[in-house]
């Protein structure tokens, strides 16, 4: 598997390794004094991930393993990094500090909803995010110094589009939320009373760049984009929605 390298945003790298099952897995490296890994990626994906760390950074200096909620292409690789980068540790939110006590080699530290981890010459202010992309545990990652948001699975689109773009990335995102609600994976983000808030909260941070997890990542107007997908995520999985289910309690 082939790694594909772009900084995005400066300081932020995007390694983006294209899957036969047709999507995008994209890590964010950013090269600090304390360098930061968004996503492990997937365990099979390793050799490819550390082979594009190590060109940008001696991976034995990696410091913090920062992921969304426990997923394997979010933390599977996880003991692998801890195992080359002997200082590294995972940082999340408390949910997912308590999962991982039994899955991780070493103990991660979990984050407050608002807690800023200092990097160096960025500050990594981290949201407790429950449910949103999905699962109990999610938290996401925001660059204060410049304005990066770690989106995670937000604005999920498949294919193998281009590192970046300043055009629309909110209708490739709904063609591909409609076209899983028929799917498996239709229940993949849950609606829940809090989401359209937690979404208008994000969107207030007023992101320059949206580093997308599964897609091309976006430059522009990042609030108006979030405020987008919320009002799209409400259409097609809010309580307004023909047939809806209740929203859990
Ligand atoms: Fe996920
Ligand atoms: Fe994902």
């Amino acid at each position: 598997m082939q790694t594909t390298i772009t900084e995005i945003a400066p300081d932020w790298f995007r390694l983006s390794t294209f899957s036969p099952a047709g999507i995008q897995f994209n890590e964010f490296l950013l090269r600090d004094t304390q360098p930061f890994l968004m996503h492990t990626g997937l365990r099979k994906m390793f050799p490819a991930t550390l082979e594009a760390v190590a060109s940008l950074i001696d991976p034995k200096d990696l410091r913090w393993i920062g992921f969304s909620h426990f997923e394997p292409d979010e933390c599977g690789a996880l003991n692998q990094w801890l195992q080359v980068a002997p200082r590294a540790q995972a940082v999340c939110s408390t949910i997912g500090a308590r999962m991982l006590g039994d899955f991780a080699d070493r103990p991660a530290r979990a984050l407050n909803d608002d807690e800023v981890l200092n990097t160096g010459t960025h500050r990594m202010r981290f949201l407790s995010t429950p449910y949103v992309p999905h699962c109990w545990d999610a938290g996401l990652f925001f660059d204060a110094t410049q304005q990066t948001l770690m989106c995670s699975d937000l604005f999920f689109h498949p294919g193998n589009p281009q590192p970046v773009t300043e055009g629309d990335v909110v209708a490739p995102a709904k063609a591909a939320l409609l076209a899983s609600i028929a799917s498996p994976t239709g229940s993949g983000m849950p609606y829940t009373p809090q989401t359209d808030g937690t979404l208008r909260r994000l969107a207030a941070l007023k992101p320059h760049t949206l580093a997308i997890m599964h897609g091309s990542s976006f430059r522009g107007d990042g609030a108006r984009a979030i405020l987008d997908l919320a009002r799209v995520a409400g259409e097609a999985l809010g309580a307004g929605r023909t047939g809806a289910t209740p929203a859990p309690h």
